[in-house]
């Protein structure tokens, strides 16, 4: 046996994947969402018949705690003495390798423009567990113990989705729930069922002075939860041609927002 074949096969003892030059190219690790759809109608559709209490579509209602009140620090992640923000997370073994450089690959963005680190658990306390379940969704910041981001294998693992899911765990809300979202959006109630109505309803939101976003990764499509087609829930003002909803990365402001939340400098 030569070197090259000895070391592969210690390699693989070891679980490390090597690059071999017959194999098949992997997936993009940059998997944008087919087609024309928003990050919202493809969520909502993923999530129909999730068995979480859902609140605005894609935020668990924890059943201990109430996750509206994330006012104060406590719901945070906590920085090291290096002064990065380690956010430790498990994967479930249910996904692939490819599905697992995806989730990331999608983590890298916040690493490399903020001081959030997505770190493999050891022994913390305090955790994110990302798991194959039946729908994308995520608790609202930091919960205490092991938190539940689901991001089911079909439907979910797209960068976009992904880093909104991760974003709600450091504490974001969706944009257009903004405190002062009346000035940026309309939103037509007469298109939205009344038990949905709670998905557009205000939050107190700290707004961190940074402008309105409609590219924000946290913002809902136009057609969010409209009960009629063709006619739009959300309706950006005074220009109702704005794009709203993006699915594919996190906006400056998206990523301005975390360095000012956790005092990234
Ligand atoms: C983050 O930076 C690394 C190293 O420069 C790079 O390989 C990776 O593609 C970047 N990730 C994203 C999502 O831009
Ligand atoms: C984790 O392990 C380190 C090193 O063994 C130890 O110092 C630390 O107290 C442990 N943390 C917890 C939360 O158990
Ligand atoms: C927002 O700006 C005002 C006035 O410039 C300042 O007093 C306030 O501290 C700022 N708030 C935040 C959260 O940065
Ligand atoms: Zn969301």
């Amino acid at each position: 046996m030569d070197t090259t074949a000895s070391l592969s096969i210690l390699l693989l003892l070891f679980g490390i994947s090597v690059a071999n030059p017959v194999r098949k190219p992997e997936p993009p690790a940059f998997v944008p969402i087919p087609g024309n759809v928003d990050i919202t109608t493809k969520f909502l559709e993923t999530n129909k018949g999730s068995s979480e209490r859902l609140m605005h579509g894609d935020i668990v209602i924890p059943k201990t705690r109430n996750a509206l009140y994330c006012l104060n620090n406590n719901c945070f992640w906590k920085k090291n003495s290096k002064n990065l923000v380690e956010v430790p997370y498990i994967v479930s073994s249910s996904y692939s390798s490819a599905d697992i450089s995806v989730i990331q690959n999608a983590m890298s963005t916040f690493h490399n423009k903020t001081c959030i680190r997505f770190v493999p658990r050891v022994n913390q306390t305090d955790y994110i567990s990302i798991e194959d379940k039946d729908g994308c969704y995520s608790y609202l910041g930091r919960i205490g113990g092991q938190q539940l981001v689901s991001l089911k294998r079909t439907g979910c693992l797209y960068h976009g989705i992904i880093q909104h899911e991760l974003n709600h765990a450091l504490g974001f809300y969706h944009e257009h729930t903004r405190s002062d979202r009346d000035k940026y959006v309309k939103i037509n109630w007469e298109y939205i069922p009344t038990d949905k109505a709670s998905n557009f309803q205000i939050q107190n939101t700290n707004n961190q002075n940074t402008t309105y976003d409609y590219s924000s990764i946290m913002h809902y499509g136009k057609t969010a939860f409209s009960n009629t087609v063709g006619k739009d829930t959300i309706t950006p003002i005074p220009n109702a041609a704005v794009e709203i909803g993006q699915r594919q990365d996190m906006s400056n402001i998206d990523i301005l927002r975390i360095n000012k939340l956790y005092g990234c400098v």
